[in-house]
């Protein structure tokens, strides 16, 4: 599926875009599933937000609770000071999560993809597990940022084998809030884990090696219809999106099963509903 210098770009930067991964029709689908799903969601079922910037939120029970369901994530800047929605629920949305892979026909049709499953083998996973799905919005005006950080902090193995890969729905440009990477960093150490013990989560210090000066980011604008694949260890972060247009996005992640998964990540899985690779 790859060709030797794709190969040869993820080796040495962390990353590779592949325009043009996924057809028009297939975007169409995801995102007309992704609005059904929220048409359905009650807003009272949960206030909860998303944040990777404190724990308070984190140690949600409804965020512990969506590990392996699909549940709505309010944006950060939903609400108004009454605590009443500032714009209609569809433009409302952070994201949905985590399990729509395994849960969603529409949803799993489009992430057990041959064509995917070939770029994971390319990109060194022996035995592709996904552990992790989710419909990301980055609503217009209002699309929170997600500082710098590591994909492989949520998800360790030994050795590090956690792939993240990143579905562009819509064109993701400077001004909407796309990725932005620090080429060549995941050469570097992984500086936190986030552990779970039962319901108590936190993030742990591992290295004190500082984020990338912002000025090393660089922006990785994308068509819609793009597949961006990351390397675990590769530090990251989108901006705020303050234009007027949204920037939804798909991301799957994947670990190698020939690796050991770290019994403290916080997705975990059983016999039950047992983890599963791109086939
Ligand atoms: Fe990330």
């Amino acid at each position: 599926m790859l060709n030797s210098d794709q190969r040869t770009q993820f080796e040495r930067d962390g990353y590779l875009v592949i325009p043009g991964f996924k057809s028009a029709d297939a975007l169409a689908a995801l995102r007309q599933r992704a609005a059904e799903i929220v048409d359905a969601f009650d807003p009272s079922e949960s206030r909860s937000i998303f944040t990777t910037q404190n724990q308070l939120t984190a140690t949600d029970a409804y965020f512990l609770r969506s590990d392996n369901t699909i549940r709505c994530f309010f944006e950060e800047e939903a609400f108004d000071t009454d605590g009443k929605l500032k714009q209609d629920k569809s433009l409302s949305i952070n994201k949905i999560g985590h399990a729509l892979h395994d849960l969603d026909p529409v949803f799993e049709q489009f992430s057990r993809d041959p064509k995917l499953a070939a770029v994971a083998r390319d990109l060194g996973l022996r035995d592709a597990k996904v552990w992790q799905s989710m419909y990301i919005f980055k609503q217009p005006g209002i699309g929170g940022e997600v500082r710098w950080h590591q994909d492989a902090t949520f998800f360790e193995t030994t050795p590090v084998s956690v792939t993240t890969f990143w579905f562009a729905l819509e064109d993701a440009t400077i001004d909407n809030g796309c990725l932005w990477v620090e080429p060549g960093g995941h050469r570097g150490p992984m500086r936190e884990r986030f552990v779970r013990n039962g319901d108590d989560i936190k993030m742990e210090k591992l290295d004190s090696t500082p984020w990338p000066d912002d000025s090393v980011a660089v922006p990785l604008e994308a068509k819609a219809g793009s597949l961006v694949c990351f390397h675990g260890l590769l530090p990251h972060y989108s901006a705020p999106n303050r234009s007027p247009v949204s920037r939804h996005a798909y991301t799957l992640h994947a670990t190698d099963g020939t690796t050991s998964y770290s019994p403290q990540n916080w997705i975990q899985r059983d016999a039950s509903f047992p983890v599963r690779g791109f086939e």
